[in-house]
């Protein structure tokens, strides 16, 4: 593993096409895109990583995995009568589908569909309880007690949040959302805060890659649904190009992060902050797609 990453990560930093970070957040927008880290946790217990594997990102969307995988646990079923489970083909904060299907967002992995499902997360909880849940599970599942919230981060998205505002007054005036929007946006932004490295990042994704001795977060079907959602909802519209390129169910965030799961054989987490211009890792999508090639992890 450790000779299939070297020529990969030599690639990444031979090339000049680094994307630029997320402008729309202030405290994500100066980051230097020329930056990149990798990491692979194998079934075996291995965990392999090259370039910059210790240092903490912005994990943004991914943790709507996480927020996902709670909700489930807690709501189960009941969870897809306020979220779909389609791809929407727009981009993550669009707002033109909510109007035409009257508040119930298309997936859970959009802006609006994580609003809805960290809403159902906060029902009858205060928000900073919410908030110790999912950086608790997060820890469990990554097995590292270091992972914090940068409230920076979060700050700075409250503050210019106007798009998700909208969308959660929208998700609201359907009868979508049992909290005020501030309450529920307050714990989505600082869900999107949390900081992880790509090794943490790793570790947690071994529980939907169904490794044994990963733990036990969620059932097997849930993790399979978990699984399918990333594959076709996971890079927003454009989920069908990472699909087509790596052919593995993955997650990516505005931070630069993708977690990618090879089902029973890896677990993977990159990341460049630079993005494409659909949101996603720009490089990291490169990195991912050059992996799946070198190792034939695709399940297809
Ligand atoms: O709500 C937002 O816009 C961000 N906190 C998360 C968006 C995101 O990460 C989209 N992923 N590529």
């Amino acid at each position: 593993m450790e000779e299939l990453l070297k020529p990969i990560v030599a690639e990444i930093f031979d090339q000049n096409d680094w994307g630029q970070p997320a402008q729309y957040i202030p405290e994500l927008a100066g980051i230097d895109p020329k930056q990149f880290a990798v990491s692979v946790c194998l079934a075996d217990g291995r965990t392999v990583s090259a370039g910059s594997a210790s240092k903490p990102f912005s994990i943004q969307s991914i943790s709507k995995v996480f927020s996902l995988m709670l909700a489930l646990g807690r709501v189960g079923d009941q969870l897809w009568s306020r979220v779909g489970r389609e791809p929407s083909g727009t981009s993550f904060d669009s707002v033109v589908l909510l109007e035409k299907e009257r508040g119930r967002p298309r997936n859970p992995f959009i802006n609006a569909g994580a609003i809805v499902t960290t809403d159902a997360l906060l029902s009858g909880r205060e928000p900073r309880t919410a908030l110790a849940e999912i950086l608790t599970l997060v820890k469990d599942m990554s097995g590292s007690e270091d992972i914090y919230i940068n409230e920076s981060v979060a700050a700075s998205e409250q503050e210019t949040g106007s798009r998700n505002m909208a969308l959660a007054y929208y998700l609201k005036s359907h009868g979508n959302l049992s909290c005020t929007p501030e309450q529920t946006l307050g714990t989505y932004y600082h869900q999107c805060a949390i900081e992880m490295t790509t090794e943490q990042l790793a570790m947690a994704g071994r529980s939907l890659a169904g490794f044994d001795g990963a733990p036990k977060i969620i059932s097997h079907e849930h993790i399979r649904r978990v699984n399918a959602l990333m594959m076709t909802c996971g890079h927003y519209d454009g989920s069908g190009d990472f699909a087509f390129r790596v052919g593995l169910p993955g997650k990516s965030g505005v931070g630069g992060g993708i977690l990618i799961i090879a089902p029973n054989v890896a677990s993977i987490a990159i990341w460049s902050p630079g993005l494409n211009h659909y949101g996603n890792s720009n490089a990291g999508t490169r990195a991912a797609e050059m992996l799946s090639r070198a190792t034939d992890w695709s399940v297809f």
